[in-house]
């Protein structure tokens, strides 16, 4: 079976396809520099799968790291979740959020050419549909972006874009996600950020385990039903499974190919939190606050690209999610 390079894979999304890429009978080899996740990931998948798999702890911008990687192991595909992905921070450190993000995936492609390695399934954002479009967004809207981080996706998109003119052995699937939520069934992995949470989910499981007092909606005045915003919340578990359906297609197709992961189903804020109550069956103490700087009213996918180029749809309901946020916080209420 293929050996496959999950860069960033001790992390939210990473161990989650990590997952899902040891049951479908991949091979494994993992490498994260640890800057936001822990090594206990990778004995957490062990124990779900059933299965072992390699790790480097190195980092994307030392390349002798990544030589070594792939002097050591035959890889035949390379699935890129490493990077900084905090907005805020972004617009604070940018000359780190690019170095980091786009040296890092530069770096990478060079030892990839080095070594004949030409599969690639790259973790964009649907940051990259901008403020200017209006969903439900499709792959062939104009990208663009309001801050570092989201320029660091449309950038890395275009590089390989131009990767795959100039190679034409190069594949390349750039998948867009929407609003990764949710957690491994078992409870095992999940989403683990540092410090105070700055996406909804988070936050609302910290209130919801007493840890912080309340959450504020941001905005109750836009043009939605109930005034609050509305995403694309997608199941980690079925976003992971889009992994492996995408690299499925990298692996018989040639060329630069963009495709969202949604479910092409938008969630207002207060239908998340009544969702996450009946899930935790507590009270999510909220209150009303201004706008979040940067924000837009709504956000979902078209998502019948994924479905018409892989056969993958999302599976899971916002409660199911809720659910196994939950599950996850209770059982790991100090993270990893
Ligand atoms: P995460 O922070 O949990 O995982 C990213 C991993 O990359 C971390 O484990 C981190 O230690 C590692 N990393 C960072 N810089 C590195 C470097 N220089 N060398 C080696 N490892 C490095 O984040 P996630 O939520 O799992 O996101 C994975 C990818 O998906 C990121 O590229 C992110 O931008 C993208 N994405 C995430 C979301 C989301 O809501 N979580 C949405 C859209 C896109
Ligand atoms: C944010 C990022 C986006 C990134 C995505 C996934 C911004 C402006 N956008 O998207 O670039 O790709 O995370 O990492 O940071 N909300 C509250 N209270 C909170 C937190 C959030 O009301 O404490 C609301 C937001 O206003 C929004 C919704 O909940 O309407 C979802 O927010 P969030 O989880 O941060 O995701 P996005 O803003 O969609």
């Amino acid at each position: 079976m293929n050996n496959i390079l999950v860069t960033g894979g001790t992390g939210f999304i990473g161990s989650h396809t990590c997952v899902e890429l040891l049951e479908a009978g991949y091979n494994v080899i993992v490498m994260d520099n640890l800057s936001n996740s822990k090594e206990e990931s990778i004995n957490r998948i062990k124990t779900i799968t059933g299965r072992d798999l390699k790790f480097y702890k190195a980092d994307m911008l030392n390349i002798s790291e990544m030589e070594q990687i792939f002097e050591e192991n035959q890889i035949d595909a390379v699935i890129h979740f490493a990077g900084l992905k905090a907005v805020g921070e972004s617009v604070a450190k940018p000359v780190e959020y690019y170095n980091n993000n786009i040296t890092g995936t530069l770096n990478l492609i060079d030892v990839m050419r080095r070594h004949s390695c030409s599969t690639f399934v790259f973790s964009s954002s649907a940051t990259v549909y901008g403020v200017t479009n209006k969903a439900p967004y499709t792959e062939d809207m104009p990208t663009s972006a309001t801050n570092p981080y989201g320029y660091t996706k449309v950038m890395i998109e275009q590089i390989l874009r131009d990767v795959c003119v100039a190679d034409p052995s190069w594949s390349v699937v750039a998948l867009r996600y929407f609003n990764p939520i949710g957690a491994h069934h078992s409870g095992l992995i999940g989403e683990n950020p540092n410090g105070i949470p700055n996406n909804l989910i988070p936050y609302i499981a910290q209130v919801a385990l007493g840890k912080l007092e309340k959450l504020s909606v941001y905005g109750n005045d836009y043009p939605t039903p109930d005034g609050t915003g509305v995403r694309d919340y997608i199941h980690v578990a079925d976003l992971a499974k889009g992994h492996v359906y995408a690299l499925r297609y990298a692996f018989e197709h040639k060329n630069f190919e963009p495709v969202n992961l949604g479910t092409g189903k938008g969630s207002s804020v207060l239908e998340i939190v009544n969702a996450y109550e009946k899930a935790c069956s507590k009270e999510i103490k909220r209150a009303f606050a201004p706008r979040r700087a940067g924000d837009i009213a709504v956000s979902f996918a078209d998502a019948s690209k994924a479905k018409k180029l892989f056969g993958w749809q999302a599976q899971s309901t916002v409660e199911q999610m809720c659910e196994d946020s939950w599950n996850f916080t209770i059982k790991n209420p100090e993270g990893l």
